[in-house]
């Protein structure tokens, strides 16, 4: 198997991390990676914010598990009211795609630019996970205005980064991959 087809393979969610931060050469990769997604229409609608400031890292993790706890949802309810529940695993680097909403097709355009993060963070031996529980955070406005989030542009998702944790094995989810049907 070739080594494209063996990080897409081996990629997995990440849900424990070492505090350790990733180096800036690392991060500039996985952000150059999501910049060389395709977009519809070349119009790259996306817009990143790194964040890796353990103290708004907190804030976001403590107002997501409110905000879950409050939820009529069951499931979502129940992770909230865990106290030791964190939307980023405590993962040192976070990352927020948003996109612009006036793009033609900005939500395809950012899940792109995701997609290509996770793998060359996968590539680097570096662990990651989608977050789509952030937007318990996204739903205020003054929430996204302490982002700095661009004039233009909503949040879309977020994604954590981090070295894993050796000893943490994450399962690999069981694909069905009877979703092909043939037109020939
Ligand atoms: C749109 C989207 C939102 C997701 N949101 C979360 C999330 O909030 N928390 C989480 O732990 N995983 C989240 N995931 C990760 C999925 O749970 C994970 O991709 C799936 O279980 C398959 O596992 P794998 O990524 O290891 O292959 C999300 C994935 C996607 C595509």
């Amino acid at each position: 198997m070739n080594e494209v087809l063996k990080t897409i393979k081996n990629r997995r969610s990440v849900r424990h991390y070492s505090s350790e931060q990733i180096c800036q050469e690392s991060l500039d990769l996985i952000l150059d990676a999501g910049g060389y997604a395709p977009s519809a229409h070349n119009q790259q609608t996306w817009h990143f914010t790194v964040i890796q400031n353990q103290k708004l890292l907190e804030h976001i993790n403590e107002t997501v598990r409110r905000e879950m706890a409050g939820s009529e949802v069951e499931w979502i309810r129940k992770m909230g009211s865990n106290p030791d529940f964190l939307v980023t695993y405590n993962a040192p680097t976070l990352i927020i795609v948003s996109g612009r909403t006036d793009g033609i097709a900005w939500a395809a355009d950012c899940a792109a630019a995701i997609q290509n993060m996770l793998l060359a963070a996968e590539s680097l031996d570096i662990g990651s996970v989608w977050l789509g529980l952030l937007r318990f955070f996204f739903e205020e406005k003054k929430n996204k205005d302490l982002l700095g989030i661009p004039d233009g542009y909503e949040p879309y998702y977020g994604v954590s980064f981090g070295y894993k944790v050796k000893d943490k094995i994450p399962v690999v989810p069981k694909r069905n991959l009877d979703v092909v049907n043939y037109i020939r």
